[in-house]
């Protein structure tokens, strides 16, 4: 049992740079990403406090003046990846991506908190950091809900994390790629291309970030020119719990946390516009082309993490997660199997996801005690077995994506330490 966590640290420092850490040591992302970032840095909180808060530190030291915290922070500019700084053209003080990413950052930070002993020199950087997430929640509900409905938009797939899930596939149809569009892709190149995104998903992507690049990433005039505006239930969950753990961490360093607060019971009411009652389950939203949303992906389960104050329909979702795909040997698929875009092996369209499990974990803990061990008792098995990959079959286990992968590592710890 001690040489896994043994390896569990040993990959995670592999793969630290100068107060930072890759998401993975081979080629495929040679760069600091958000929510990696944040998972690492609770993996850390087991061994290295300080270098947990240096993590959290460093990707804040890339916040945008408005708030936004990007999704890549390019340390390295000399890379092979795609899209590069180059290709992006942005950043403050750190070259870095136009977007963002799922903000998990308070959720983390308070679970860091709340077991670990604090010194005075710490907690002083942690107001700071408390400081720049409150501006960075900020910055989600001005500019990415200007009609304050309680839920915010994504406008880019990238901005999700779960770039080529099929829940994208009717907003991405309608994306019309750029003329004379050129690029160079680097990522298949590293990784089995039948278990990447397609190339015409990255004509896409590419399309949509060169769009807004058009317009300078002003986050007031995409949100309404974005080739791609979807109010995604998963990502919205998330907020919701990291709003709420910011609140209390808000509260706890005596920094004001009206707006917060007001915006919480805006989207705990709202967000019940995405539960489809009839099927006792959530959908989301295609913004850009006015449609509804129904692909049964794990992430819409991330509801139950957001911890609504409802319990029938909590028992729905959990009534229904249970037919997600506990037939198969590994669980959860990122895709329910039976679902017409099922793929077992491509990236976000079938593979089990470490970080999906550990949001339904933790979502469970405190209303279904039983299901929630399970979870987490299969979960490092599997990890175990196959070690830390990025992505693993649900009907094999087979381990897929990039090896040595920083956040499969971290949440391994969490799951097994805490
Ligand atoms: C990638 O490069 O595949 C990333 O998921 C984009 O953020």
């Amino acid at each position: 049992m001690k040489n896994y966590i043994k390896n569990a640290k040993k990959t995670l420092l592999g793969n630290r740079r100068k107060g930072y850490t890759l998401p993975t040591n081979n080629k495929l992302y040679p760069a600091q990403w958000n929510w990696d970032s944040a998972f690492i840095a609770l993996g850390y909180s087991y061994f290295n406090l300080n270098f947990a808060l240096k993590e959290i530190k460093t990707l804040l030291d890339g916040q945008w003046k408005d708030g936004m915290v990007p999704h890549i922070l390019f340390h390295n500019t000399n890379t092979n990846y795609y899209p590069n700084y180059t290709a992006w053209n942005c950043g403050n003080k750190i070259h870095s991506s136009g977007i963002t990413q799922p903000p998990i950052l308070a959720t983390i930070l308070k679970e860091i908190l709340d077991k670990n002993k604090i010194n005075k020199k710490q907690l002083l950087q942690i107001k700071k950091i408390i400081k720049k997430i409150k501006k960075y929640h900020e910055w989600f509900i001005k500019f990415r809900d200007p009609k304050k409905t309680g839920l915010v938009s994504i406008l880019h797939p990238w901005e999700s994390g779960y770039d080529n899930s099929p829940i994208w596939d009717y907003p991405m149809d309608k994306v019309t790629v750029e003329e004379n569009l050129k690029y160079k892709r680097a990522d298949n190149k590293v990784i089995n291309p039948a278990h990447r995104p397609l190339n015409i998903d990255y004509d896409r992507y590419v399309t949509i970030k060169n769009n807004l690049r058009k317009f300078k990433y002003n986050p007031i005039k995409i949100y309404k020119s974005s080739l791609f505006n979807v109010v995604d239930i998963g990502f919205n969950s998330i907020f919701l719990k990291a709003n709420k753990d910011l609140f209390d961490l808000l509260n706890k360093f005596n920094l004001d946390k009206t707006k917060i607060g007001r915006y919480i019971k805006i989207t705990e009411k709202n967000i019940l516009k995405l539960y489809d009652k009839k099927k006792g389950i959530f959908f989301s939203k295609d913004i850009k082309n006015k449609k509804n949303i129904y692909v049964p992906s794990i992430t819409n389960y991330f509801v139950l993490f957001a911890d609504l104050d409802k319990k029938s329909i909590n028992n729905r979702l959990i009534k229904n997660l249970k037919k997600h795909n506990l037939k198969e040997k590994y669980f959860f698929s990122s895709i329910k199997p039976s679902h017409k875009n099922f793929e077992e092996k491509r990236y976000w369209r079938g593979p089990v996801w470490i970080n999906c499990n550990w949001f339904i974990y933790k979502g469970l803990m405190n209303k279904d005690n039983l299901f929630s061990y399970k979870i987490k008792k299969k979960t490092i098995q599997m990890l175990e077995k196959k070690g830390f990959y990025e992505y693993f079959s649900c009907k094999s286990g087979k381990p897929m994506g990039a090896k040595n992968f920083s956040w499969s590592a971290a949440l391994y710890l969490d799951l097994k330490l805490n």
